[in-house]
């Protein structure tokens, strides 16, 4: 039930610091967080990880990626399912296929994990739904606990996925004996706050969207590292919503061809809250902003510059999307808003694909 709330997105935007908290206490085992044993047994004895998800739920994978290389030092491939599907890679010795589907129900995703079982190999579901198709057909499972999700455009699935993913490389790292200088329950402790003080402030957000995006036909996200994923996802988010056409891309890539659609006035979205590409990332937006662009910098405390967007709330390095990705959604929602457009049903989506 959405209560008072106007949609189903602004309730499911509002839950997150709630889903986060809800994560620490269903993974929590005294100190620590951790994942049963016979996953980390299998995490542990793979050589390399095959992420399978589409659309946001791949978003969410690509930060999945990060966490097992840098937290726990095992290598990952991230694929989208329906390319993967037709399309399959060399596969490594012993693979370990962890598939993330907010639904469980994604055909695309389904098709690949009826494949890899053909083939023998092992398979983890990341799922909100017990129960769901690909949740049973796979030989574990890993729950997302952040409620149903209605609307559309996944908001609280996509930062549950990260924070489930982040659990389960910190777990495996732990288990096998790689030196952590981190708390993560402490962490997500205070990721959960993070969001809260964004949230709180969406006022920001509404008038962010008003000032960037009202007029505008067209936007592009940038981000380098971990905020290009993000960037990925807050695109994704804008377009489906707002209808406004939308790229997320890689910093530094934007003046290899694409910087060629920059004119005066288009809103660029810069994310900046990996410290390693802090100048780098300004250094695109002057590119940008040269020919015209109208850029909202939103950077995380510590690395803000006069004149920047948003300043979010510190959090650890690793878990930056989980906070970033919070104003690009409300953003996306107050323009969609500002647009007229049926937020929680946008034209043309269903909330599960469950055709190939
Ligand atoms: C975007 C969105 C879709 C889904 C995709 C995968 O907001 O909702 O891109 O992420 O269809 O769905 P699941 O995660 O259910 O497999």
């Amino acid at each position: 039930e959405k209560g008072t709330y106007p949609h189903y997105m602004l309730k499911e935007m509002d839950e997150q610091p709630t889903v986060i908290r809800k994560i620490i206490q269903a993974y929590e085992q005294g100190e620590d967080v951790t994942v049963d044993a016979d996953i980390l047994d299998a995490l542990a004895e793979a050589d390399r990880l095959y992420i399978i998800a589409a659309g946001t739920s791949y978003h969410a994978g690509l930060i999945g990626k990060q966490y097992f290389e840098k937290i726990a030092g095992i290598p990952v491939e991230v694929h989208i399912s329906s390319e993967f599907g037709y399309n399959m890679p060399l596969l490594s010795k012993k693979p370990l296929f962890i598939f993330i589907s907010q639904s469980g129900e994604t055909a695309d995703s389904r098709q690949v994990l009826v494949k890899i079982k053909e083939l023998g190999y092992k398979s983890l579901t990341v799922t909100n739904v017990q129960g769901s198709t690909l949740s049973r057909e796979a030989d574990y499972t890993l729950l997302l606990h952040a409620g149903p999700e209605i609307a559309v455009a996944s908001t609280k699935a996509y930062v549950a996925q990260i924070a489930v993913l982040a659990v389960a490389a910190y777990a495996v790292a732990k288990q096998t004996g790689v030196a952590l200088d981190f708390d993560l329950k402490q962490e997500l402790a205070i990721v959960a706050n993070g969001i809260q003080t964004i949230i709180d402030s969406k006022d920001k957000m509404e008038q962010i969207a008003e000032d960037y995006l009202k007029i505008a036909r067209n936007a592009f996200f940038i981000g380098r590292n971990m905020d290009f994923c993000v960037s990925l996802e807050g695109a994704l988010k804008l377009k489906e919503i707002s209808y406004i056409q939308a790229e997320g891309f890689a910093g530094g890539e934007l003046k290899h061809g694409t910087i060629a659609l920059i004119e005066e006035g288009t809103p660029v979205f810069a994310l900046a809250t990996q410290k390693d590409v802090a100048l780098n990332i300004r250094g695109n937006v002057k590119e940008v902003v040269a020919r015209g662009a109208n850029a909202c910098i939103i950077a995380m405390e510590g690395m803000e510059e006069e004149g920047d967007c948003l300043v979010l709330p510190p959090v650890h390095e690793l878990l930056t999307p989980l906070v970033s990705v919070v104003p690009l959604q409300l953003i996306s929602y107050y323009a969609a808003l500002h647009r007229r457009c049926d937020v929680d049903k946008p034209r043309n989506l269903a909330k599960s694909v469950t055709v190939e």
